[in-house]
């Protein structure tokens, strides 16, 4: 596991529950440089059959509003690290004919509402470059799964309630759940040996709205934005 901050209790979590051996390294992935070195020094040392990239950062304002330090850090975490660690990755698993990549987009890949633009860009991307993946990677032995993740109890769900209210209505975000419930849901899809998992519910509904009738979404989705909410 990876990430910036290396939590102890998380540590314990898993080694009581699975009694696998687990490791939390730090390092950020926002910073290419260091994701590189970091990724050099595993393949040297493990046998990588499964990479997930779960990291991600939110945006949530206009755009004129953001840090470019923070589009930065977000394009990279959520788009320009998964495609560096897949291609770091990618040779010992076809040469072990085996592997699974896991990347976790989101509906904001699909959906696009105001202020979620640079986020949504980077989700969309991973989106298509999961999918186009998947096609070059046929008779490999290596697979991809996609995760068209929606709304997570999480704290990016805090963080994305707090940035979008200042210019959304957010009504339309109560469709949330419980972290478990997702990863009861990715562990279905890794068993059935699919390519994407969706949600389920009025998530999955929103999903089938935005795709065949997006006159319509926008129209929902235009009520709940002011630019100048607050002002
Ligand atoms: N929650 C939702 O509603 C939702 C919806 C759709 C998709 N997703 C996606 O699901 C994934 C997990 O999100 P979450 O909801 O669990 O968010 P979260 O609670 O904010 O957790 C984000 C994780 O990413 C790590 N991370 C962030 N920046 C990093 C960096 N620069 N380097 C290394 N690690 C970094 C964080 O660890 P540190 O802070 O310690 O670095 C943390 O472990 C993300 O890709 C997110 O986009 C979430």
């Amino acid at each position: 596991m990876v990430s910036r901050s290396i939590n102890e209790s998380v540590l314990s979590h898993f080694s009581d529950k699975n009694k696998h051996k687990v490791q939390i390294h730090s390092c950020d992935l926002s910073n290419l440089e260091q994701s590189t070195q970091f990724a050099n020094k595993l393949i040297d040392s493990t046998r990588i059959d499964v990479l997930f990239n779960n990291a991600g950062l939110l945006t949530g304002d206009l755009l004129e509003n953001l840090e470019l330090d923070k589009i930065t850090a977000t394009l990279n975490v959520n788009l320009n690290t998964p495609i560096l660690l897949t291609r770091l990755f990618l040779p010992s698993m076809i040469k072990n004919k085996f592997g699974l990549i896991i990347n976790n987009a989101s509906v904001s890949g699909e959906f696009y509402f105001p202020c979620a633009q640079v986020y949504a860009a980077t989700k969309g991307g991973l989106t298509l470059f999961t999918k186009s993946m998947q096609l070059e990677l046929k008779g490999t032995g290596v697979n991809t799964l996609l995760l068209i993740t929606p709304g997570i109890e999480t704290k990016m769900m805090e963080q994305l309630k707090e940035d979008y209210s200042k210019h959304m209505e957010l009504d339309f975000l109560s469709q949330t759940i419980k972290p478990e419930e997702w990863v009861d849901q990715i562990m279905k899809s890794v068993d059935k040996d699919e390519r994407i998992c969706y949600p389920s519910g009025s998530t999955r509904v929103g999903l089938f709205l935005n795709r065949h009738t997006p006159k319509m979404f926008e129209k929902i989705i235009m009520k709940k934005f002011e630019r100048n909410k607050n002002s």
